[in-house]
C-alpha cells in the first residue's frame, strides 16, 4: 500500500457525540468541527490535495462547485493558507452583496467566476483551458475537481475510518450515513472500512445526482482508490446503500419539512445543519433510523456546510 502525505488544517479528531433527539439517541460525527473558516468534510480532502498542488510547485490553484460551494470556500482558504492564489469556477450569479460561502470567497481574495448551467457542464474544460492561459504566464496551476473528490482526496474519509476506530467499537455498527454531493465523502468511507475489513454499510444521501450517477461515482472513485494506491481490499457493492428521493426540491432549494426539521433539531440540541446537504441527510437519516430508534447503531456524519445557511436565510427565517 502506498500512504500519499497530507498537510495539517483540521482540528482533529473530531468528537463522537451521543445526542438525544425526541427521546431517541443517536451517534453523531461532528465534522462540522473541523475547524471555523475552514469547517465541513471538505478540508479533509483538502490536506491532500494542497499538499499535493505545494508538491507540484503550484501559484495557483482553480476549483469549482455551485455559488454557495463549502468545497470552494474551504479550498480558497486552505490555499490562502498555505500561501497560493486561487480562482473558483461557480454555477450561480455574481453579487456585489455576497452572501454566506461567495461572501467568503471575496474577502479570501479569490478570483471568482461565474457561469450559467449550460457553460458549468463543461467546467472541467474551462479550468484546463485557463490553467494553459496561465502556463503561457509562466504560473503553475493545479486544478482540483468538483468537492475535491479524487482518488487522492478521499483519503481524507479513510482517515475518518482510523478516527472513528478509536472512538467507539465499531464492531457494534451497522451503518454510516452522510449526504453526497459529489461523492467523495461517502467513497473514502467505503474504501476506508473495506480497508479495515469491517462489514458496515455506508448510507449515501444524493443531493445533486441521480441515484445511478452517484453509485457510480462512489464505487469509480473507491476502486479507483483501492488501484492507485494498491491497497489489499476489495470494494462491494452491497456495502453502499443510496438513499435516494430527499432532494426532489432541487439541490439549490429545500422543502419546508425539512427547515422545519432543522429548526426543531437546532433548538433542541444546539446543532445546525444546512440547507444543501445536512439537512437533507438528517432528514433522510431520521426517516430510517432514528424514527425506528437505531440511532445508536448508525453514525450520522455531520459534514458542516453552515455558511450555507446564510444563503438560504429568507427561507429559513419565513417558516415558525
Ligand atoms: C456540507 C457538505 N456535506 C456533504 C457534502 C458532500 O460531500 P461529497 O462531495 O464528498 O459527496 C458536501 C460537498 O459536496 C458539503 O459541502
Amino acid at each position: 500500500m502506498i500512504k500519499p502525505k497530507k498537510i495539517y488544517f483540521a482540528n482533529v479528531p473530531t468528537p463522537l457525540q451521543v445526542i438525544n433527539f425526541n427521546g431517541n439517541k443517536f451517534l453523531i460525527k461532528r465534522d462540522d468541527f473541523t475547524g471555523v473558516e475552514l469547517s465541513g468534510n471538505k478540508i479533509r480532502k483538502l490536506e491532500y490535495l494542497i499538499y499535493q498542488a505545494k508538491k507540484e510547485k503550484a501559484d495557483y490553484i482553480f476549483t469549482t462547485g455551485g455559488e454557495q460551494s463549502n468545497h470552494a470556500r474551504a479550498a480558497v482558504i486552505a490555499a490562502a493558507q498555505a500561501g497560493l492564489k486561487s480562482k473558483i469556477f461557480l454555477w450561480g450569479k455574481n453579487s456585489s452583496n455576497p452572501e454566506g460561502n461567495l461572501f467568503l470567497d471575496k474577502i479570501y481574495g479569490a478570483d471568482v467566476v461565474c457561469l450559467n448551467k449550460k457553460e458549468f457542464a463543461g467546467v472541467n474544460e474551462i479550468m484546463f483551458e485557463e490553467r494553459k492561459n496561465y502556463f503561457k504566464k509562466g504560473k503553475n496551476v493545479y486544478v482540483i475537481p468538483e468537492g475535491g473528490s479524487t482518488t487522492l482526496g478521499i483519503w481524507g474519509y479513510i482517515d475518518v475510518i482510523d478516527e472513528l476506530k478509536k472512538q467507539t467499537d465499531l464492531k457494534k455498527i451497522k451503518g454510516i450515513v452522510c449526504a453526497a454531493g459529489s461523492g467523495g465523502t461517502a467513497a473514502g468511507l467505503l474504501a476506508g472500512l473495506a480497508f479495515a475489513g469491517l462489514d458496515i454499510k455506508v448510507y449515501a444521501v444524493n443531493v445533486l445526482y441521480n441515484k445511478t450517477v452517484i453509485t457510480n461515482k462512489i464505487l469509480n472513485l473507491a476502486r479507483g482508490c483501492v488501484w492507485d494506491y494498491k491497497l489489499p481490499n476489495e470494494i462491494t457493492e452491497d456495502n453502499l446503500v443510496v438513499l435516494d428521493g430527499y432532494s426532489n426540491e432541487g439541490y439549490k432549494k429545500i422543502s419546508s419539512n425539512k427547515i422545519n426539521l432543522i429548526k426543531k433539531f437546532a433548538n433542541s440540541t444546539g446543532i445546525l445543519l444546512d440547507p444543501a446537504y445536512t439537512g437533507k441527510a438528517f432528514y433522510a437519516y431520521k426517516e430510517n433510523f432514528l424514527n425506528k430508534n437505531l440511532g445508536t447503531k448508525y453514525i450520522f456524519l455531520h459534514t458542516g456546510g453552515l455558511f450555507g445557511v446564510f444563503g438560504k436565510r429568507k427561507e429559513y427565517l419565513e417558516l415558525k
